[in-house]
């Protein structure tokens, strides 16, 4: 379901395309880049990730059940060299130039990159 925000849409991940996906990153830290109401940082913390998440929409953050793990603000001000895996909702509607040059220019990890109705996993290497 698609609902409009103040900085444009939320579209929250269907959490049945996740299923068993986070089990080979147990243990690992991972960054949702614009966690939303922390859905997904919730599934990966359960599943043993070390999950956190950044969300720039207030409202959104506010609603996280998991928000000792989601920082409010904007994912392009963190240092994402310091997670192992970083998940990103490709939703046509954020900066994903910028996202994809900035994973090339500081990230080496596991880029998990999601659109409905695919999971792509794309391993890089430190
Ligand atoms: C497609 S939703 C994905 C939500 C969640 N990751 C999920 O998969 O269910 C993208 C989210 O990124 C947030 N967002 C967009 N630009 C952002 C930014 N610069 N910093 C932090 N969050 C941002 C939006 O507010 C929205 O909640």
């Amino acid at each position: 379901m698609m609902t409009k925000t103040k900085h444009g849409y939320y579209h929250p991940t269907n959490l049945e395309h996740l299923k068993g996906v986070f089990k080979q990153f147990k243990g690992k830290r991972m960054l949702d880049l614009g966690s939303g109401t922390g859905e997904v940082v919730e599934l990966a913390l359960k599943e043993g990730v070390q999950a956190f998440g950044v969300e720039i929409e207030k409202e959104l953050w506010e609603k996280a059940q998991c928000w000792r793990t989601t920082i409010l603000g904007d994912m392009f001000d963190l240092d994402w060299s310091k997670y192992d895996v970083l998940y990103y909702y490709i939703d046509g509607c954020n900066e994903q130039r910028r996202i994809l040059d900035k994973i090339n220019k500081e990230f080496k990890g596991t880029v998990i990159f999601y659109t409905e109705p695919n999971v792509w996993i794309c391993q890089r290497f430190k």
